[in-house]
């Protein structure tokens, strides 16, 4: 019998994740690089965790802060656009906090941006007084116009919010940004960054007490250690001990060189770097005296 089967029902973890999107296959992707892996139900709404009792949750992404807040699920990965906006509306309508972003996953990247039509001249947020604008994140700029003090009117739309402007509904947009593609298709222009956006790994402000907290503390712990991997590798070649110093110059991404010394001139060294190593810094390190060149990927770590 294998050991997750003993464990009841309430003390597994359960994880929100979007079922189809941008997030969607990223999101798994960290969770299986977690250790993590699924058996899928029919209706591929629930998977049931094989190798640990962390089962996952395929919902709509505006779903997961709500899941969250209502105790349904434990864990979410979310962008925090869709987090922060829900906050905020919780926020304006005097309902207390109940979930938070616990670490930045370091995909999904775009922004949160204001964005007017081309041939406008963009003069500051005074210039808004009066106007309308098309968001499907009207409470995050609610709380960014009244903190500027600027009464305009926010026109909530849940989608092709970049059209509002050519169809008259309002004169200008606030919506994400990531190419940038879909707003130059629209003659629209970014001017204001009202948030910067990733995906997000969110909790409950309430950490459960039962046997959930440690198989939390080991999800937390190996994404950690899987983050910090990220872009890391081992980087090993032999020079001569002359070298070392310029070779070190050429390497100010990564930790101290470890020398492995072996007698005679030549060393073999070795250092964990922590951007990419492109076949164009190889040949800059061997023109600098490094020999017998090799990068390795590393797997897995435990700080
Ligand atoms: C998002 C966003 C923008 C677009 C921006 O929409 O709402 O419309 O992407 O991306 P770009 O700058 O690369 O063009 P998405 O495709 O996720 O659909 P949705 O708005 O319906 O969620
Ligand atoms: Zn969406």
């Amino acid at each position: 019998m294998s050991p997750t089967k003993a464990v009841p029902a309430r003390d597994r973890l359960r994880i929100a994740i979007q079922k189809s999107g941008r997030l969607a296959e990223p999101a798994r992707a960290l969770l299986s690089a977690c250790g993590l892996s699924w058996r899928e139900s029919r209706d591929k709404l629930f998977c049931y965790g094989e190798s640990l009792p962390v089962d996952l949750l395929l919902v709509r992404d505006d779903d997961i802060p709500g899941l969250i807040a209502d105790g349904v699920c434990d864990f979410g990965i979310v962008g925090r656009n869709e987090l922060e906006e829900q906050a905020a509306e919780r926020q304006r309508n005097g309902v207390p906090e109940a979930y938070r972003a616990v670490r930045n996953l370091g995909f999904g990247g775009c922004r949160l941006m204001l964005a007017i039509p081309e041939d406008w001249e963009w003069r500051g947020a005074e210039q808004l007084q009066g106007l309308r604008i098309a968001t499907s994140y009207p409470a995050i700029l609610a709380n960014w116009l009244d903190a500027l003090g600027v009464d305009a009117r926010v026109v909530e739309l849940s989608g092709s919010v970049e059209i509002a402007p050519k169809l008259g509904t309002a004169d200008l947009i606030c919506d994400l940004v990531s190419s940038g593609a879909t707003l130059a298709a629209n003659s629209l222009k970014p001017v204001e960054t009202l948030l910067q956006s990733e995906a997000v790994l969110a909790g409950s402000t309430r950490a459960p007490d039962d046997a959930r907290a440690g198989l939390a503390a080991m999800l937390l712990r190996r994404l950690d250690g899987v983050m910090k991997l990220k872009d890391r590798k081992l980087l090993m070649f032999r020079a001569e001990r002359r070298n070392v110093p310029e070779l070190e110059r050429l390497l100010p991404d990564a930790d101290p060189l470890t020398h492995l010394p072996d007698g005679g001139d030549s060393i073999a060294l070795q250092t964990m770097c922590h951007g990419a190593i492109t076949w164009q810094r190889l040949e800059e390190l061997e023109r600098a005296g490094a020999r017998e060149l090799m990068v390795l990927a590393v797997e897995r770590a435990l700080a």
